[in-house]
C-alpha cells in the first residue's frame, strides 16, 4: 500500500476510493498519491480557485483607475506623507516587511503587522483586519464597523452604506482616520483637527475633489458612479468602494504551483512539496484552520498561542477579545490566507516570527515557543523600544485561550516533516507572478 510515501495516514473515505481507482483502473502509485491529496483538500473545501469575472464597463473600469490613484495617493493623508501603498506595496508581498507597521510620521510602531492582500476581494472575505472589527452581512447588507453611524439595519449615514457592497470598501476607509496609519495629530492639518470620522471622512473628499486638483478625481468618480454627476454627490462610500475594486482585481492570485496542482496539474508541485502538503492536512493538522481554496478560512477566528509584543501602552493586544468585551476570544485572531506567505514575512498578527521555520516550529511545540520567546536579539528591527508579556501568569493566559487540544499537547512533527512542510509554504504556496522584486529601501516608496 502506498500510505507512508508521502508520509499519510489516510482517513477511510480518500483510501475506500484509493482502492476503488486502483482496482478499476491501471493508475501509477503517484497518481494513486494524488488523488488522495485531492480528496482530502476537497474534503476541506480546497478547489480549483478562479479569478473574479472581468468586468469591462466603463463604470468598473473607471472605478478601477480610480481606486488605483487613490490606493497610491498620500493627498488622502492628513500630513500629504502616506499612501495606503507605503504599507501594502505590491514589492513587498503587499505588504511593508516589518514586524510592526510605522506610523504616518514614521517615528512609532502601530499595534500590528500589515497583513498581506491577496485575493483580498474573494466573496468569502466578510471579516476585516485581524480581529474583524469590519464585517458585512451580504444577505441582509448590514455592516459591522468601529463607526457607529455606519452600522445595523438602519445606518444614519445611508448615503455612504449604499454605496459599498464589500467589507472590504468599507475597511478601506478606515485608515484614513486613523490618527496614526494616515490621519495625524489633532493641530497637524484640517482632517486631523475634525471632530469625528464623518467630518474627517468629508473633509477628505474635499481636498481630493477641489478644482485645483491635477489628479482630475471628479471627473474618474463621475464616470465610475454616473449618478454622482447629477447630484454631485461624492462621498467616502465611493472611494472605499472603488479602493475595495482596485484590491480586489490587482491583487489576485492563482497560479501558485500550489493552485495548479489543484486545477488539475500533478506536476505543478515536486514530490517533497507534495510531502509537504500532506503534513499540512494530516500531521499538522494545520487545515484544520487554513481551510478553503485560500487556505485561510475568513469567518474563523481562534488562538494558536502567538506570544504578545508591541510598544507601550500597547504590549499586550487581546485582538478579539478587546471588541464587544467578548473575553472569552482573548487572543482570538483571524486565520489568514497563506496563498504567496513566503513573500508577506514577518508573521502573525504582531510580526512576532521572522520566517516560515519559526512558524513551524512555534506550531511544533506552543508551550516551548510561548517560553523561550526573547524578542532581544530583533529590538532593532522596530522604530521603538518594544516589550513582550513575559510573566508565567501571562504566558499561561496565552496558552489557555488556545482552543484545539493537538496544539496544546504538541504536534511532534520530525525535522523531516518540517523541511518537507516548509518547501510546500514557500515552494507550493508562491505564484511566480507574484515573487518580489528587489525590495525597495526605506519606507517612502511612493
Ligand atoms: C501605516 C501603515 C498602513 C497604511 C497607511 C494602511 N494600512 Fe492597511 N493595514 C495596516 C495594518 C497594520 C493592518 C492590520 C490592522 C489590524 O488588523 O488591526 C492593515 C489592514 C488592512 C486590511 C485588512 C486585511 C485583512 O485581511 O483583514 C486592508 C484591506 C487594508 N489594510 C487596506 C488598506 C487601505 C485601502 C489603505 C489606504 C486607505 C491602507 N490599508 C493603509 C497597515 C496600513
Ligand atoms: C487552531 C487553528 C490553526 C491551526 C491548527 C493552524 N493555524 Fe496557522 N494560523 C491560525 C491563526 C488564528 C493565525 C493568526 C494568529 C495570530 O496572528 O495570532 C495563523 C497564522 C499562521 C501563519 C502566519 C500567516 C501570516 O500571514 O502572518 C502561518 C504561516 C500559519 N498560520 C501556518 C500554519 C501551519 C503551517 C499550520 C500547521 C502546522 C497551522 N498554521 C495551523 C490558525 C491556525
Amino acid at each position: 500500500m502506498p500510505t507512508n510515501i508521502v508520509g499519510m495516514t489516510f482517513k477511510p473515505f480518500p483510501l475506500l476510493s484509493t482502492i476503488i481507482m486502483m482496482a478499476t483502473s491501471t493508475l501509477s502509485l503517484a497518481d494513486v498519491i494524488d488523488n488522495g491529496l485531492r480528496n482530502r483538500l476537497e474534503f476541506f473545501g480546497v478547489t480549483k480557485y478562479e479569478l473574479l469575472p472581468v468586468d469591462n464597463s466603463p463604470e468598473a473600469v473607471a472605478k478601477v483607475e480610480l481606486g488605483r490613484r487613490l490606493f497610491i495617493d498620500p493627498n488622502l493623508s492628513g500630513n500629504k506623507n502616506i499612501s495606503c501603498m507605503n504599507c501594502h506595496h505590491p514589492m513587498l508581498g503587499t505588504s511593508d516587511g516589518l514586524p510592526l507597521s510605522q506610523t504616518e510620521d514614521g517615528k512609532g510602531v502601530l499595534r500590528r503587522n500589515s497583513p498581506g492582500l491577496f485575493n483580498i476581494g474573494d466573496k468569502f472575505n466578510v471579516n476585516m483586519f485581524w480581529d474583524a472589527r469590519v464585517n458585512y452581512h451580504p444577505g441582509n447588507k448590514i455592516f459591522t464597523t468601529p463607526e457607529p453611524s455606519l452600522n445595523g439595519a438602519n445606518p444614519k449615514s445611508v448615503e455612504i452604506t449604499s454605496v459599498m457592497k464589500s467589507a472590504l470598501a468599507a475597511q478601506a476607509i478606515f485608515p484614513l482616520v486613523n490618527v496614526e496609519e494616515m490621519k495625524g495629530r489633532p493641530g497637524d492639518n484640517e482632517i486631523a483637527n475634525a471632530k469625528d470620522n464623518l467630518e474627517a471622512w468629508d473633509l477628505i473628499i474635499k481636498r481630493i475633489t477641489t478644482k485645483s486638483d491635477p489628479g482630475k478625481y471628479v471627473t474618474l468618480f463621475n464616470r465610475a458612479y454616473p449618478e454622482t454627476v447629477s447630484e454631485k454627490k461624492i462621498n467616502i462610500g465611493h472611494a472605499g468602494e472603488a479602493m475595495a475594486a482596485f484590491m480586489a482585481v490587482q491583487f489576485q492570485s492563482n497560479t501558485s504551483p500550489f493552485h495548479r496542482y489543484v486545477a488539475g496539474d500533478n506536476s505543478a508541485m515536486s514530490a517533497q512539496e507534495k510531502r509537504g502538503l500532506s503534513v499540512f492536512i494530516n500531521r499538522g493538522n494545520c487545515i484544520a484552520c487554513h481551510q478553503g481554496s485560500l487556505l485561510g478560512n475568513n469567518t474563523f477566528l481562534t488562538s494558536v498561542g502567538v506570544p504578545a509584543l508591541g510598544a507601550r501602552p500597547f504590549v499586550a493586544d487581546r485582538g478579539r477579545g478587546e471588541i464587544n468585551k467578548e473575553f472569552h476570544r482573548d487572543y482570538f485572531f483571524k486565520t489568514p490566507s497563506l496563498i504567496n506567505v513566503a513573500l508577506t514575512a514577518p508573521y502573525m498578527h504582531n510580526g512576532a516570527f521572522k520566517t516560515l521555520r519559526e512558524v513551524i516550529n512555534h506550531y511544533n511545540n506552543v508551550e516551548k515557543s510561548l517560553n523561550d520567546f526573547d524578542i532581544t536579539p530583533r529590538k532593532s528591527e522596530f522604530k521603538v523600544d518594544v516589550e513582550v508579556l513575559n510573566s508565567q501568569a501571562q504566558k499561561d493566559d496565552i496558552f489557555y485561550s488556545i482552543q484545539a487540544n493537538f496544539l496544546k499537547r504538541g504536534l511532534g512533527l520530525t525535522p523531516a516533516e518540517l523541511d518537507d512542510l516548509e518547501a510546500f509554504l514557500t515552494g507550493a504556496l508562491t505564484d511566480p507572478k507574484w515573487k518580489p522584486m528587489p525590495k525597495p529601501q526605506g519606507r517612502n516608496l511612493k
